[in-house]
């Protein structure tokens, strides 16, 4: 059997990626209408978590349900995972019982190597260098707010981290050119921004980089597994706060995101990501439902 796994946005091409954000719109007027859409009954979907979550857990959960299927939630201190036992032999044992695994881990190298001996589709739920799915929801929220980003001017500001990475990735597949403000230090992975030269630029100061730009994002200064050094990432993040005074340098349409969740004060103003005409995080955070279905959707059926 040949199977398609998502580790980053990159296991897809162009057009997929197009056809899951189709899909996702269409998915998400079937469940407004409470029409059924269940095509995955007995499929279970295994769910390892070595970091924490909200959204993660219960948009995949839920939607597994809703696909007519259910979820084990798997995490490294009551399994055999945290105990030290191979990555090789877990991914064998838990691929032949379910049909399809989400892992939310620190390396990334580790998924790799668990998709390696997966013999289901593996979904990377958010590593240290990638959140991909994330992506997924944040594309189908800016294509239902303001249509096609090709050809868009989107902002990164803060850190040069794992959904800054994925950001990266959606510029060259959706085709918009992405400006990157972060200090110094925090610049994003030097051979990714390397690569998409032509479409990524890197600016220090976040009012020079948001002109312009049709969609701005942000994410918290200290990811999960960083948060000892929250206090001294406050002080070299400092004036790089997303707020209505940066906002107007914007586009006069541009829409804010916000993978969730945030710190208000500090990455994003309280004002701004409450503000609902330019703010979209709610539903950017209600796509992930949505959007997951469709990719578990099309990875269920590109098993052959
Ligand atoms: N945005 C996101 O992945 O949220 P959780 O950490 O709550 O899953
Ligand atoms: N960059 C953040 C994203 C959380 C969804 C982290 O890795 O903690």
């Amino acid at each position: 059997m040949t199977v398609r796994h998502f580790l980053t946005l990159n296991d897809l091409s162009d057009s997929e990626l197009a056809t899951i954000i189709e899909r996702a719109v269409e998915m998400k007027a079937l469940r407004k209408q409470h029409i059924e859409n269940a095509p995955f009954p007995n499929h279970v979907l295994g769910m390892i978590f070595e970091k924490s979550s909200t959204r993660t857990r219960v948009s995949f959960e839920a939607g597994m349900a809703q696909l007519g299927g259910s979820s084990i939630f798997l995490s490294p201190r009551d399994t055999q995972l945290g105990r030290g036992e191979p990555i090789e032999d877990s991914a064998r044992v838990i691929s032949r019982m379910v049909d399809i695994i989400m892992i939310r881990t620190f390396e990334h190298e580790k998924i790799e190597r668990f998709a390696q001996y997966s013999s289901v589709p593996v979904i990377n739920a958010l590593t240290d260098d990638y959140h991909p799915c994330q992506l997924l929801a944040d594309i189908q929220t800016y294509v239902e707010h303001r249509g096609s980003p090709q050809g868009k001017t989107v902002t990164w500001v803060g850190d040069g981290n794992n959904m800054c990475h994925s950001y990266i990735n959606a510029a060259a597949k959706c085709d918009f050119h992405l400006n990157i403000a972060c200090p110094e230090g925090f610049d994003p992975d030097q051979a990714l921004v390397s690569k998409n030269s032509d479409r990524v630029t890197i600016y220090r100061d976040p009012k020079e980089a948001v002109k312009g730009s049709d969609w701005v994002v942000t994410d918290v200064w200290a990811s999960m597994g960083q948060e000892e050094e929250q206090k001294e990432r406050e002080a070299k993040f400092a004036g790089y706060e997303v707020n209505h005074e940066l906002m107007k340098l914007a586009n006069k349409d541009a829409i804010f995101m916000h993978c969730l969740p945030a710190h208000r004060g500090e990455e994003v103003s309280g004002e701004l990501l409450e503000d609902e005409s330019i703010s979209v995080v709610w539903d950017e955070a209600e796509n992930r439902l949505h959007a997951q279905k469709a990719l578990m959707e099309f990875l269920l059926n590109h098993r052959k």
